[in-house]
């Protein structure tokens, strides 16, 4: 951390509001507000708008939402930009961030290359005071943390790593200019999300791939769809889309049916689940029986049709078992599933290997490969981790936040996370959290569980303004109140039951806990809404008079 003194002689620059992160959320908010006459500034670590879409370009990135939800509602936008696949790639959404840049002007207000490192409500002065790392200080009246949920990195310390004379690359730090793999023997750590993206990519080019798997991942058929360059039709839904989707659990604009699997015939379920699986991506999980993640044998319906369904498209019984067990590893969809294409006939290939890192774990990288437990040397050129993040919790963590008192953020957090609404922190005066801890967030199709949070702040703003309040704040009571209702619905519902980064058991040492909001959006929606109308669960505080 940069802790200069070159800029401490000049006064510290002041705004009403600093937004941290020009992804989806910060863009949102910064449009709005901009709007209503307040002065912003957005920081941003980045060189572009766009957030993970500008940060993750490892080959084979795509989005896993359809591309009608997964995007802003404002229509300066979407009036005049056509998308050309129903699961955008990351490309593409890149050139979508740049014709929102078109369209808004967003740049005008975002200082790139700044990263925060230090923030903290300075009650004397009601104010925010938010040092950056070129040592700059910046006060405002409100801070706006828009840092998503992967800014924090995850790479386990695999011994001898220093060792290894290959390439190796996290999946969040590509190099801009690619990696070639042509002729050379690499490997995929993690089967996340990413992993199975990127293994499709690598499969088709490398040498040998060696595939180094801890959970095989559930996968979905994504049925990636071109779509015509003419979509006057979808702009005509957009507005309904945008209003629908938030109404839904997941913001997908897909439910589950209003029935218990167990209400039905075995034969109206089987074609239930056979109409969601020919729709492909999701629908299978979210779209089925409502108590497909409340109900274990419920679920287990759903893993065996699933694995009926995927077993056969694997040749080798080996492999076969590996990456669709016939006893599921947790229940189905309790991790991040990922929509796939080919990612099951990739292990058909004679060049890509498959190590089950439960029984044959990595010892140690030497300078040209990978040693594992049985004793096996696998030789390698390149290794990519796609091992995750210290997902959600650790992107807030990484702002130095200290709270009025002064102890951080990290040191307060290291038992349990507690927020109020999965939109504010006591201790943290006018601060609110987009798409973070105790929010719809990751079990969300991000794009609609921003834009009802990002209004929801927008309209408290709006109101402290109307009634002269200068600060309000969470009370601890709120905050352990709403945090044991986000534990209590958790509990409900199968989540909890698997090792996933949702309740952060993919990093060792992590309190394990669920950090989404597992009711729906509705729910949460219904929720905000109701404590935030009366300043419920909050200190308000009176601005003083003059100034
Ligand atoms: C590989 C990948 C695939 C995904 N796929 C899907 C999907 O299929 N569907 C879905 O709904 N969601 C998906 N997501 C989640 C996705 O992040 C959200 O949908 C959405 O992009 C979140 O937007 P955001 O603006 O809240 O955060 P982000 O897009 O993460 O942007 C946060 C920004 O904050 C900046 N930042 C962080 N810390 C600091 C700091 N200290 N100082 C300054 N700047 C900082 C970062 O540089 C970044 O630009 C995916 C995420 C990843 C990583
Ligand atoms: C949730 O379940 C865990 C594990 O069974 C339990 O320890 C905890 O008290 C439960 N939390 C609530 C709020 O019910």
């Amino acid at each position: 951390m940069a802790d200069t003194i070159q800029h401490t002689h000049s006064r510290p620059a002041r705004y009403d509001i600093v937004i941290v992160g020009a992804g989806f959320s910060g863009i949102f908010l910064l449009y709005h507000l901009r709007k209503l006459g307040y002065s912003c500034r957005v920081y941003e670590a980045g060189d572009d708008i766009g957030g993970t879409w500008q940060q993750h370009i490892y080959p084979g990135v795509r989005v896993d939402s359809e591309n009608w939800v997964y995007q802003l509602s404002i229509s300066e936008i979407w009036e005049d930009w056509s998308w050309s696949e129903l699961y955008p790639s990351g490309q593409e959404l890149r050139r979508y961030f740049a014709h929102v840049e078109k369209k808004l002007h967003i740049k005008k207000e975002v200082e790139f290359q700044t990263r925060v490192v230090k923030a903290q409500f300075l009650r004397e002065k009601s104010r925010w005071r938010i040092e950056t790392q070129d040592g700059r200080v910046t006060e405002s009246q409100f801070f706006l943390t828009c840092v998503g949920t992967s800014a924090k990195r995850y790479t386990p310390d695999f011994p001898g790593v220093e060792h290894f004379k290959g390439a190796i690359h996290h999946s969040s730090r590509w190099p801009r200019e690619g990696v070639n793999v042509r002729g050379k023997k690499v490997a995929v750590i993690g089967t996340g999300s990413t992993g199975v993206q990127l293994i499709q990519e690598w499969a088709r080019e490398a040498d040998t791939l060696t595939v180094f798997q801890r959970t095989p991942n559930l996968a979905l058929p994504m049925r990636q769809l071109q779509l015509p360059p003419e979509q006057d039709f979808m702009k005509t839904v957009y507005p309904h889309v945008f209003r629908d989707r938030e109404r839904t659990f997941a913001g997908t604009g897909f439910e589950p049916v209003p029935k218990g699997t167990w209400e039905v015939s075995p034969e109206e379920r089987e074609a239930l689940y056979e109409a969601n699986w020919k729709k492909g991506g999701f629908h299978l999980l979210i779209g089925s029986y409502f108590d497909s993640f409340l109900d274990q044998k419920a679920n287990r319906l759903l893993y065996d049709f699933w694995a009926r369904k995927t077993r056969p498209r694997i040749h080798d019984p080996k492999k076969r078992d590996l990456l669709v067990p016939k006893e599921p590893p947790h229940p189905f969809g309790a991790k991040r599933g990922s929509l796939e294409e080919n990612y099951f006939e990739v292990f058909n290939q004679p060049n890509v290997h498959l190590v089950n890192l439960r029984e044959d774990h990595i010892v140690e990288f030497k300078s040209h490969g990978i040693v594992t437990s049985s004793g096996a040397f696998h030789e390698l050129d390149a290794v990519a981790f796609a091992t995750g993040y210290d997902a959600v919790t650790g992107s807030l963590i990484n702002l130095g936040l200290r709270n009025t008192e002064g102890k951080s953020l990290e040191e307060e957090w290291k038992d349990s996370a507690k927020t109020y609404l999965g939109l504010t922190i006591s201790g943290y005066p006018n601060m609110f959290v987009m798409y973070g801890v105790h929010g719809p967030t990751a079990l969300s199709n991000g794009p609609a569980s921003i834009e009802m949070q990002g209004r929801m702040i927008i309209d408290v703003i709006q109101r402290m303004h109307a009634n002269q309040l200068s600060s309000i704040e969470a009370t601890p009571e709120a905050a352990d109140a709403w945090t044991k209702r986000v534990e209590e619905i958790s509990n409900a519902t199968l989540f909890p039951q698997a090792d996933s980064w949702y309740v952060g058991a993919n990093i060792p040492g992590k309190k394990r806990q669920m950090l989404n909001f597992c009711g729906g959006l509705p729910a949460y929606e219904e929720a905000c809404a109701q404590a935030l109308s009366n300043w419920e669960g909050f200190r308000t505080f009176q601005r003083p008079h003059l100034s």
